[in-house]
């Protein structure tokens, strides 16, 4: 690699056409005269800004919408992992991945495959082998994987979380098999399988100067030296709120000093939630600082969050108790955490409107809430002048919320962005008419309702 710079400046290149397409296809209208939007922003600077989606975010408009608007980088959320893509020895599944790959180039999006070898989301039948059958099963599997996606993912995680929180590796099924050598050789076969991929090794707890990452650097010290391809290291950070550790910006140095591309690959910074106004101003604090030390550091080619929102995070359910770990809130309103991140970029802190509410329907909603669980009641008025012959509300439950019954809807699926639709008796609804639905739902502490509604695909106000 000759300088960072340039690598850094053929990734805008790539970025200035993939803004020219969106912007003739019309679809940047979020991201407002000023240019605002993360990725336009992220892209100026020669980086990108990514996301990361699952097949079940597609069906949610609202989250999208944001998606295609704000982020140029994209990492499915599970749907590469090998339980997803090789559930029993030899029998592969693509479909949840190419779909997030479609959605990803229909908005000229950039992918990050991850991830093809974790001790995690691993079927059973792979911890399971003979130890002398789980090279070739590993080699397989990546070469199966890497050739079905080649030529359209910008980077591999190719090993993912190799390390354990001591910084050993993990004595997982690879390890236990193969040994350290297990990492070389999983590079090795991608590498052959798509030459033009970036390959990662992916970790968390790597962000600073500790044990964990001079581990990490250990490792791909010698794998450099030995000639094995190796591009980048992702930092998952995955972070607590005022916890972003202060080596991080020298951490990633000594990493691109290696010859190494470094990449914040899954960034969420967690709070008890309900958030307190005071954690979401030290989020924001945090989420400038991540920022800032990308840009600092030439190597590192760009920030991905790990979801779109604070319905969609993971972190309620990993987490309990804790949550608003992203720079959007439940409704996909940003956060102060959004604002810092813009400016970090050199943006202006206007925030993006939502799309207008439109005319044709109108959602009200009331909740009553209890320490543990809660019912709401939804009514949905058809405020335009043609009758409703079937209805499907599209909305999000706040983080930690799970729907566990409903009347006079079926509503799937229980969490995160969910969809109510009419049963048998009442899928008609003439102009000036309302139905009503409801659920209960357990929750963590968010009884927020959901802010946004979307019937048959229109917004409501
Ligand atoms: C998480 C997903 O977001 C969850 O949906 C899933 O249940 C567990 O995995 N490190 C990683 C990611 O590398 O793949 C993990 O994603 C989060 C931690």
């Amino acid at each position: 690699m000759f300088t960072t710079r340039t690598a850094r400046a053929g990734l805008a290149a790539t970025a200035a056409l993939t803004v020219g397409g969106l912007l003739l296809a019309g679809v940047t209208s979020e991201a407002g005269a000023a240019g605002t939007g993360l990725k336009t922003l992220a892209e100026a600077k020669n980086i990108y800004f990514g996301t990361a989606l699952t097949q079940s975010n597609l069906s949610n408009s609202t989250l999208t919408a944001v998606a295609g608007a704000q982020f140029d980088m994209v990492t499915p959320g599970n749907e590469m992992k090998w339980d997803t893509t090789e559930p029993s020895n030899g029998t592969y599944n693509f479909g949840p991945g190419d779909q997030i790959v479609s959605f990803a180039q229909s908005h000229s999006m950039r992918i990050r495959g991850h991830n093809l070898v974790w001790h995690s989301q691993l079927p059973s039948w792979v911890s399971s082998l003979p130890s002398n059958q789980v090279q070739a099963a590993m080699e397989a599997h990546i070469t199966t994987e890497a050739t079905h996606y080649k030529g359209k993912l910008y980077a591999w995680d190719v090993v993912n979380e190799p390390f354990d929180d001591s910084g050993n590796l993990r004595t997982d099924a690879f390890y236990n098999a193969m040994g350290s050598g297990y990492i070389a050789d999983a590079l090795r076969t991608a590498h052959a399988a798509d030459p033009n991929a970036k390959l990662y090794l992916n970790d968390y707890n790597i962000e600073g100067q500790n044990a964990k990452s001079d581990a990490m650097y250990q490792l791909v010290s010698q794998l450099k030296a030995q000639g094995v391809p190796i591009d980048g290291i992702g930092l998952e950070s995955h972070f607590i709120v005022g916890q972003v550790p202060s080596s991080m910006r020298a951490n990633m140095q000594r990493f691109a000093a290696l010859g190494l591309d470094v990449a914040i690959t899954e960034l969420d910074d967690r709070m008890q939630t309900p958030a307190s106004n005071a954690n979401l101003a030290q989020q924001a604090t945090d989420y400038a600082a991540v920022v800032a030390n990308c840009l600092a550091v030439p190597r590192c080619v760009g920030v991905s969050q790990w979801g779109v929102g604070d319905a969609d995070s993971w972190i309620p359910g990993a987490f309990p108790g804790q949550g608003a770990a992203t720079m959007y809130d439940n409704n996909y309103q940003p956060k102060p955490a959004y604002n810092s991140t813009a400016t970090a970029l050199g943006g202006s802190t206007t925030t993006t409107p939502p799309p207008p509410p439109s005319s044709t329907c109108k959602v009200t909603d009331t909740v009553n809430a209890w320490n543990t669980g809660l019912t709401e009641s939804i009514t949905i008025t058809n405020t335009g002048s043609s009758a409703i012959s079937g209805w499907s509300l599209a909305f999000t439950l706040a983080g930690g919320q799970a729907i566990t019954s409903a009347w006079n809807a079926t509503i799937a699926p229980s969490t995160g962005a969910v969809t109510a639709k009419n049963v048998n008796y009442n899928g008609s609804v003439a102009p000036g008419a309302s139905v009503s639905f409801g659920f209960q739902a357990s929750h963590t502490g968010d009884t927020s309702t959901p802010g946004d509604f979307t019937l048959n695909g229109t917004r409501c106000a």
